[in-house]
């Protein structure tokens, strides 16, 4: 199973300003990102990514023709945050929608995403007693790892990965992509709170970060570039 990690970011790296705006590239570029999305099995995002842009997931631009299948859409929702009002709840019933929460998401809330036609997958990264040495609980996060496991033995040829920061940290950090697209804007967001391509925990040396193999560049008379790199496993 191929696992596609596709963002686009200022030239400071950020996917986000402060205020949560995020049309950093052009409509060229989602064309693209629309056209990747019809080739692919699987669109996954994280929960604040739904709560900040409400997206619909959906293949609009260009290539959808008509009766063209729309990907599955798989949110990580720890908790079960997501609003009752947002797009992807609104349209649960035509596409298939999958939210992975841990065990401590509250069933009342389960029970109406369900009744909404939401797929309830549950993925604790393990048991309360295990993280319990160390003072935190590991059902807090999805394992993404079990979830791209069970995605596979069921036949899901590829997922494209849409952020944001938090959720390619902890894809990127455990090596579970195959490839990484990053469309860079010719513009400068700053802002130290503005959300970075890649969140999380960070490394604290260059050393330990994850290495990757810039494979094509694609420049655009826009002034966009295209970076496209493929991952390099060590194990
Ligand atoms: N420019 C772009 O290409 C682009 C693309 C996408 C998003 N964005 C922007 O990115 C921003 C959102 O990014 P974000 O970093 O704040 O959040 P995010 O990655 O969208 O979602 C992170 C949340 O997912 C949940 N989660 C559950 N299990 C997880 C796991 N194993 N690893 C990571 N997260 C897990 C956590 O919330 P719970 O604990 O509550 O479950 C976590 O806080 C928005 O402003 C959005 O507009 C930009």
């Amino acid at each position: 199973m191929k696992i596609i990690l596709n963002a686009a970011t200022s030239i400071d790296g950020k996917i986000a300003t402060v205020n949560g705006d995020t049309k950093i590239s052009s409509v060229l570029d989602l064309k693209r990102v629309h056209g990747l999305r019809r080739e692919t099995d699987v669109i996954l995002v994280g929960i604040s990514t739904v709560i900040n842009d409400d997206p619909l997931l959906t293949i609009r631009y260009g290539m959808n023709k008509k009766g063209t299948k729309n990907p599955i859409r798989i949110i990580i929702d720890s908790k079960a945050r997501i609003p009752m009002h947002s797009k992807i709840v609104k349209t649960a019933n035509q596409i298939e929608t999958r939210l992975v929460v841990t065990s401590k998401a509250p069933s009342k809330n389960l029970k109406k995403l369900e009744e909404r036609g939401l797929k309830i997958i549950v993925l604790d990264q393990g048991t309360k007693e295990d993280g319990e040495e160390n003072g935190e609980d590991n059902r807090e996060k999805v394992d993404l790892k079990k979830l791209f496991n069970q995605l596979e033995k069921e036949g899901i040829s590829n997922v494209l990965v849409e952020g944001g920061g938090e959720i390619n940290w902890s894809i990127i950090k455990d090596n579970l992509f195959d490839e990484m697209i990053i469309t860079i804007s010719p513009l400068i967001i700053g802002g130290k709170k503005a959300i970075s391509l890649v969140g999380g925990e960070g490394y604290k040396t260059v050393n330990e970060s994850v290495k990757i193999k810039l494979s094509r560049i694609q420049k655009k008379s826009n002034g966009e570039i295209i970076l496209h790199y493929k991952s390099i496993k060590t194990n």
